[in-house]
């Protein structure tokens, strides 16, 4: 993707010295474009805990590194053991995102094929790079299937801007590159189709507001940002065509586990007859649990929703207070829409019902 015009990733090596990872500090965005370097394991669980980097795609790819710069400390005899509890102190880090332990099981099983120091170690970053590089690709792939759907409307609306409604940012931002619910709107704008995204602000990390406004932006794709409960209005109104959402973790059977509110967003989708897909890369997926009310959620800090960030007039990033001093706060991170609620899931592979036997036809090496 592109900023100021520039061609981007969300994370990649120092070309120089890979002892060196750089990432985009997401907590600066829209007002500051921050390059952080990591460069061993614990600034890396930082990283991901505190959202310098956030959403599905990209915690796997950090994760990925994570392994990479860890194995650059391990010692050679205990070094597969170093690294399962370098794994497992990644994995802490947030429980909800599949991409998270995924890539630290990936990295484990390749890295056990190797025995030299040297090996294991080129092993594990080679693993990192595929897992990045995968990622970038399959949300690619995700656009051009997702844009048959888009360009169908459109051809029914006779050509007029397909209205889409996301949630959150399953943008590039949250991926390596493209994003899982934003690759269909670029491969539609790519394809001369007139597209209009309603954002939602996605309180209270304002993913939306931050995110993905200012990503959408970046490529020129017309947009306009909405509070979080504007969209059941809107939807009443004819003024939603489709809603295209990302995922953290989708079981086999076709649950899904998104940003808080994600949920409410399908009910009144299904209300209305608006069709409702969800887009994810094959490794959002977990393939041992049957029914989404088993995915862990996670629960942050209520300070998040007590508290907002922005710039004042003085140019500075501040936070401030919203609420009554010791006002108690619930923040749960995300929900589950059932399988029900879905009209297709848009993967690498190409569009599926959300729906067991479905996702099992297009992924057969998937799970049980
Ligand atoms: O808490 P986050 O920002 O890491 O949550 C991830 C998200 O941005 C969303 O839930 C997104 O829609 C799915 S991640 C592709």
């Amino acid at each position: 993707m592109k900023i100021n015009g520039k061609q981007c990733r969300t994370i990649c090596p120092d070309p120089s010295d890979k002892s060196k990872v750089h990432i985009i500090d997401q907590r600066q965005l829209p007002h500051e474009y921050t390059i952080e370097t990591l460069t061993n394991l614990k600034q890396t669980c930082v990283a991901i805990k505190d959202m310098h980097v956030r959403g599905a795609g990209l915690i796997g790819a950090t994760a990925g590194f994570g392994m990479h710069l860890a194995a650059l400390q391990a010692p050679e005899t205990g070094f597969m053991e170093y690294m399962e509890k370098a794994g497992e102190q990644l994995s802490s880090t947030r429980p909800t995102a599949s991409n998270l332990n995924w890539a630290v099981r990936r990295q484990l099983q390749e890295v056990s094929k190797s025995n030299t120091l040297a090996s294991m170690q080129q092993s594990v970053f080679a693993t990192a790079c595929a897992i990045a590089d995968e990622d970038a690709e399959y949300c690619r792939q995700i656009g051009i299937h997702g844009l048959e759907i888009i360009r169908a409307i459109s051809k029914k609306k006779k050509g007029k801007p397909v209205n889409i409604l996301t949630h959150c940012n399953a943008g590039w931002l949250a991926f390596v590159d493209y994003g899982s619910a934003t690759a269909p709107i670029y491969a539609a704008r790519d394809a001369g189709i007139a597209v209009h995204v309603w954002v939602d602000e996605t309180r209270p990390w304002n993913q939306g507001a931050k995110l993905t406004a200012w990503e959408l932006q970046q490529e020129k794709i017309d947009n306009t940002l909405i509070v979080d409960n504007a969209g059941g209005h809107l939807m009443q109104h004819g003024m939603v065509d489709m809603v295209i959402v990302g995922t953290d973790r989708t079981t086999h059977t076709g649950d899904v586990a998104n940003k808080i509110g994600t949920y409410l967003k399908a009910l009144a989708a299904r209300d209305n007859g608006i069709p409702f897909y969800v887009a994810l890369p094959s490794t959002t997926f977990d393939w041992n649990l049957d029914n989404g009310m088993e995915i862990p959620i996670e629960q942050r800090e209520g300070e998040e929703i007590t508290t907002i960030t922005g710039k004042d007039s003085d140019n500075e990033i501040r936070t401030v207070q919203l609420t009554a001093k010791d006002t108690k706060a619930a923040n749960y991170s995300f929900d589950i829409t059932p399988a029900r609620l879905i009209s297709g899931l848009i993967t690498e592979r190409g569009i599926t019902e959300a729906d067991e036997k479905a996702i099992h036809r297009l992924f057969p090496e998937g799970g049980h």
